[in-house]
């Protein structure tokens, strides 16, 4: 017999909402029956877009009886609000990041799921196994360093607004905090500071350090300064024999370079089948030892691998939406199916975002979780 589809229902079809549920609707067993939102036309588009009928009231839309689930894609400070209406009214949720703009909010939405799809990229996981593998030693020190683009952000979008955003940690900063998290675990913000744009009240950088187990300690830096034609990121993984690089934030590409023996050479080429790998220098027996951190290394080649060589980053994009709407709703309908986010991530990114936010603001009180 034939599973039941999980109807979808959406509030708020903005930029990003319009892109997600190109991609949740590509999804087999999701169909998308009804949207609410400000009534605005490029709202009334999206409905011709997907065949639906015209936006409605939110109120209506969750208390439609054929909605399963609830999409939410409006402005952060409308996210718990509206998160809980769809709960009373029975409904699955999965919201836009961040879950909600305050610890309070999250903590009583325990049926809720942040889009925080960053964990469904496969190169998230190639990475937690190079971690695991240790087979470039320990994990060190990182950086995230993020030179987003301000282009279509004029100065009164609501990204701005700290009252309608929660600002940069809390609105965009989220998504790396559950990164690193997957792959380091928990983790405690250390310090973080935040600048104005001359002349304005933009706040429009933040950065914090984070701190993991054993000491290891990450940067993590935001800037909303650049052309939309420069918007770059870069992503760094120090370790004691070498150094992994993510690039894009939606990470497609992972640069390599790394001194290794012959085991771990086999163990890098497992993990990133078909990269792509250059001898930089080979060792001879009479040069294959050193030491670095007062430990005797035997190392045979120096190297680096490149993964991921012409992946597309919009392809890539949609990919983890698609797997992400798949893994949440194969959940409303069997209980049993193993999620690969859950409610926690999105409580424990935003206790992070917070964490940071108030030390950037001179408040020390709630540091880490
Ligand atoms: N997961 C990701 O990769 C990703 C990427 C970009 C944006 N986002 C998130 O998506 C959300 C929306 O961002 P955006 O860039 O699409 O913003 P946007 O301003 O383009 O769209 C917001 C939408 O919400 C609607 N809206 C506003 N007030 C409303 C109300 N009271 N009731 C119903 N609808 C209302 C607006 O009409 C608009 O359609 C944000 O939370 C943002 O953080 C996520």
């Amino acid at each position: 017999m034939r599973e039941r589809a999980t109807r979808l229902g959406v509030i708020g079809c903005g930029g990003f909402g319009l892109y997600a549920l190109q991609h949740f609707t590509q999804v087999p067993g999701v169909e998308l029956v009804g949207m609410a939102g400000t009534h605005r036309e490029a709202a009334y588009a999206a409905a011709r877009r997907f065949g639906i009928p015209d936006p409605v009231e939110v109120e209506e839309l969750v208390n439609r009886p054929e909605v399963d689930l609830i999409y939410i894609a409006t402005p952060p400070f409308l996210h718990h609000a509206q998160a809980m209406l769809a709960l009373e009214a029975g409904k699955h949720v999965i919201s836009e990041k961040p879950l909600a703009m305050t610890l309070d909010e999250a903590e009583r939405n325990l049926l809720l799921i942040a889009n925080l799809m960053q964990r469904y990229n496969p190169v998230f996981d190639k990475v937690r196994r190079l971690i695991e593998s240790k087979a470039l030693g320990e994990f060190l020190h990182g950086y995230f360093e993020n030179y987003a683009n301000d282009e279509g952000l004029p100065p009164g979008h609501w990204f701005w607004d700290r009252a309608k955003s929660g600002g940069i940690f809390v609105e965009h900063g989220v998504h790396f905090f559950d990164l690193f998290a997957g792959w380091l675990g928990p983790g405690r913000v250390e310090s973080a500071q935040a600048s104005i744009r001359p002349g304005t009240g933009i706040e429009d950088q933040v950065q914090c350090a984070v701190r993991y187990a054993d000491g290891a300690l990450v940067n993590f830096y935001h800037g909303f300064t650049q052309v939309g034609r420069m918007d770059r990121q870069e992503m760094r993984l120090l370790f004691e024999r070498g150094d992994v690089t993510l690039y894009d934030w939606v990470p497609t590409l992972i640069e390599i370079r790394a001194i290794a023996d012959e085991k771990d050479t086999r163990d890098l080429c497992e993990i990133f089948r078909g990269a792509r790998l250059d001898v930089t220098e080979n060792y001879p027996p009479k040069d294959r030892t050193c030491t670095g951190r007062h430990k005797k290394l035997d190392i045979y080649q120096k190297f680096t691998m490149a993964y991921g060589l012409g992946e597309q980053k919009m392809h890539r994009y949609g990919e983890l939406l698609r797997a992400m709407m798949t893994d949440q709703a194969a959940w409303t309908r069997d209980r049993n199916h193993q999620r690969r986010i859950t409610e926690t991530n999105g409580r424990d990114s935003l206790a992070m975002a917070l964490a940071a936010d108030s030390l950037a603001h001179g408040r020390y009180g709630d540091i880490g979780r």
